[in-house]
């Protein structure tokens, strides 16, 4: 059996397989064109840019997916610059914008004004309705097996049922995928899609670091940790020696501070950190991974991750 295309508000992706936006400079064109080419939804990580910076991703994203390509962005709620980077991907002509960590009102205009679908990332029920009520185009439910920042404490098992009885509009799984018989099994449970973050950050076309990759392809299940954020929630994290000092609580200084959250504890910057990983500082920096990254055991392409992801589920 083939896996079924996923609609958005209007726009169709042949392959019902989101690839999660990943900050700082993972999730980049060359990964987001690749991901759309192959005919899933390919989503470029707006946080930690400039707006001219995602303006340019955006079209270079585009040159790649060709014509038929679905591209999107992602950009948490909790960034400084968040109003600004929206609009630039409106202004662009983005296909469709996700948001997530905090949840913003005025977006929801924004997009509408733009006639852009809007989706949000949520943890709960609660959240999802309220989603919907503002007028998202469809959810995203991620859970606590996922890498990055966290919203929940369940498991996508325990929310994947709950988030589907509270809203009627399209729910996206996420949070720990990693083969097309999980996808296989979320779609006949009534997902209408999956979005998967860890595997796209390990392929070819991902723009992190090859010492970044490397680790995710050495990890094993005990390296995989939680690190506290500055942005007031947890995230998911691979064992280092700077999520060993964070753990401790032993904060590293913040060396120069350009403001790039609303809200920020300042106990250690996080960007900085993000960035160091991106570039292949993999023991000062921050190497966000969901728990799937455990079954990353090479590089592929993104051609070769969905074929694979579509030979599993119809075997499945
Ligand atoms: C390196 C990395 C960076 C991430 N950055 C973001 C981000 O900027 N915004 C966001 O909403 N989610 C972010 N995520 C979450 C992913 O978009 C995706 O939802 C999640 O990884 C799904 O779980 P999985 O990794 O188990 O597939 C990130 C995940 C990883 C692994």
């Amino acid at each position: 059996m083939e896996m079924p295309a996923l609609t958005i508000g209007g726009r169709t992706a042949r392959v019902p397989v989101i690839q999660g936006g990943m900050a700082v400079r993972i999730s980049m064109a060359p990964l987001a064109g690749a991901v759309a080419r192959a005919g899933g939804i390919g989503v470029i990580a707006g946080s930690g840019l400039t707006p001219e910076e995602l303006t340019a991703e955006i079209a270079a994203a585009r040159g790649i997916a060709g014509p038929d390509g679905v591209i999107g962005v992602n950009i948490m709620v909790a960034i400084a610059r968040f109003k600004g980077l929206v609009q630039a991907s409106l202004d662009a002509g983005i296909d469709l914008v996700i948001a997530g960590a905090g949840f913003s009102r005025e977006v929801f205009q924004w997009c509408r004004e733009a006639d852009t679908p809007l989706v949000i990332i949520v943890g709960s029920d609660r959240v999802a309705q309220l989603a919907q009520r503002f007028g998202a185009a469809a959810v995203i439910a991620e859970s606590f097996e996922a890498g990055g920042h966290l919203g929940t404490e369940k498991s996508l098992t325990e929310l994947m049922p709950e988030v589907l009885a509270s809203v009627d509009i399209p729910v996206i799984a996420a949070g720990g995928i990693h083969d097309g018989h999980r996808i296989r099994e979320l779609i006949e449970m009534g997902a209408a899609g999956v979005q998967m973050g860890s595997l796209f950050a390990a392929t070819v076309e991902s723009s992190a670091s090859a010492e970044f990759k490397r680790m995710y392809v050495e990890c094993t299940a005990d390296d995989v940790m939680l690190v506290k954020s500055p942005v007031g929630l947890p995230g998911r994290a691979l064992r280092n020696p700077l999520a060993m000092r964070l753990d401790r609580q032993d904060y590293p200084p913040i060396e120069s501070c350009v403001a790039c959250l609303k809200k920020c504890n300042r106990e250690y910057c996080i960007i900085d950190k993000l960035i160091k990983a991106q570039q292949g500082d993999v023991d000062a920096g921050l190497v966000f991974a969901g728990e799937s990254a455990v079954h990353v055991s090479e590089i592929p392409t993104v051609a070769q991750l969905i074929d694979r992801l579509q030979a599993e589920y119809a075997s499945a």
